[in-house]
């Protein structure tokens, strides 16, 4: 996985514990580099499992939440650094349907070595879209995370369900309602 995520994740736990105690956390998880992390490298998403593993028990906050919440980071640190995906798009709708078509397709072209998932998006009615999310690593609740604040990026509101594929468990499928 690419660097970035990782310095992301440590700034939010930065942001929410304090810089001593993410020094003492990432002490304790046993890193490969000690918990240090640089935007032009690469790591193995297990050490980011392992990152927020060691703040869940520290904090007490389950594993599910914080990744949640590390999606709403990124998807604020994505706004922020590429607008350009961002300022042609009318609704969370159409950012979703644009993440395989476009958006991940643009980052591929930049890091070519990216690990990234595969989207299939369908709008079932006006007001709802089934998203499906396919990925060998297990971020299914970062996803989630990141469609939540998606809607919350274009004042929009809404349920959102997910449901992981009982035969393929590397499937999980979102299902989005907004609210009318
Ligand atoms: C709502 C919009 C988006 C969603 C739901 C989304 C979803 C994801 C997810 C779940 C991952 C983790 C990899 C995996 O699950 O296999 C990921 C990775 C990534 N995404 Fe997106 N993404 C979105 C928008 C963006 C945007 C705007 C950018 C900006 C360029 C971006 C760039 C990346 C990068 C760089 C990675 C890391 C790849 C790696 O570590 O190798 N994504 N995305």
């Amino acid at each position: 996985m690419k660097g970035t995520i990782f310095v992301e994740l440590i700034k939010m736990a930065e942001n929410a514990f304090g810089e001593d105690t993410v020094d003492e956390v990432l002490d304790k998880a046993d890193l490969e580099n000690d918990g240090a992390y640089t935007t032009v490298g690469n790591y193995p998403c297990s050490e980011l499992v392992k990152i927020v593993v060691a703040f869940s028990e520290h904090s007490g906050t389950d594993a599910e939440t914080l990744q949640k919440m590390f999606g709403h980071w990124m998807l604020t640190h994505f706004v922020e650094h590429y607008p350009q995906f961002f300022a042609d798009k009318k609704d969370a709708f159409s950012l979703l349907d644009s993440i395989e078509s476009e958006i991940h397709v643009e980052v591929r072209k930049i890091y070519p070595e990216a690990e990234l998932p595969t989207f299939i998006t369908e709008r079932t009615t006006p007001n709802q879209m089934m998203m499906i999310y396919a990925s060998p690593r297990p971020l299914g609740a970062f996803c989630h995370g990141m469609i939540e604040a998606a809607l919350a990026h274009f004042d929009e509101k809404g349920d959102i369900t997910s449901q992981v594929n009982i035969t393929i468990p590397t499937v999980t499928n979102f299902e989005i309602t907004l609210q009318s």
